[in-house]
């Protein structure tokens, strides 16, 4: 039977380190949904088409391949903005979920992250963790990320569209952002990504 640890939280909580490193340690297949919702409003820009059309972005959906996911080339913010504007979409949801449920019984165990993952996609994963950190906590680490990286950073703007992206996806109707009612909460905003890797792993040895 395929064990499936489901991952939510918020942009920037430290929910993409803590998955590679759960899916590394265990030898199970890594999903960040969030690419599919990128890669989709990538493909939309790409051709130019609009962001508001349902219909079209739900075609657009469809065609995301799942295998080749690539944060490097889907990272730009202006992806990002899309993604979670079309992400409010019922039939664009309906879409990447199918993939995403798919994926999540991929043997001998899956770890997928996103915001409804364990709400959604997969209400009956063995482990749940809700992962998140306080919007300053959240900005600075973006703002730290793309300066190490070389880049230059204005904090009060990551912090203002930290804030923005928070409410578009708590806000929504369709499948909002929140906590399923077992998830464990992880709160990383004066925790090290190893100390919640180790918190994770005690919950996740005990399913095992
Ligand atoms: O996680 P990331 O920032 O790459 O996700 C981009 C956008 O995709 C999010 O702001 C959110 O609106 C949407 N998303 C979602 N459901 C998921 C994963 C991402 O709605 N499971």
């Amino acid at each position: 039977m395929t064990l499936i640890i489901a991952i939510d939280g918020p942009a920037a909580a430290g929910k993409g380190t803590l998955s590679r490193r759960i899916a590394e340690e265990y030898g199970f297949h890594h999903l960040d949904t969030g690419l599919t919702y990128r890669a989709t409003a990538k493909a939309l820009l790409d051709a130019g088409l609009p962001l508001d059309d349902e219909a079209v972005a739900e075609k657009m959906a469809r065609e995301v391949e799942l295998a080749g996911l690539d944060r490097s080339v889907l990272s730009a913010h202006q992806i990002g903005e899309a993604a979670s504007k079309i992400a409010v979409m019922p039939a664009v949801r309906r879409a990447l979920v199918e993939a995403q449920r798919g994926f999540s019984r991929k043997e001998p165990g899956t770890v997928l992250d996103g915001r409804d993952i364990g709400t959604i996609v997969c209400p009956d994963a063995a482990v749940k963790l809700y992962v998140t950190a306080s919007p300053e906590v959240r900005a600075k680490r973006r703002y730290d990320e793309i300066i190490a990286g070389g880049g230059s950073a204005d904090y009060a703007a990551i912090f203002e569209d930290v804030k923005k992206r928070d409410e578009r996806d708590m806000g929504r109707a369709d499948s909002p952002l929140r906590p399923a009612a077992d998830a464990h909460l992880l709160d990383t905003s004066e925790m090290s990504i190893e100390a919640a890797f180790q918190a994770a792993k005690m919950l996740i040895d005990a399913a095992l």
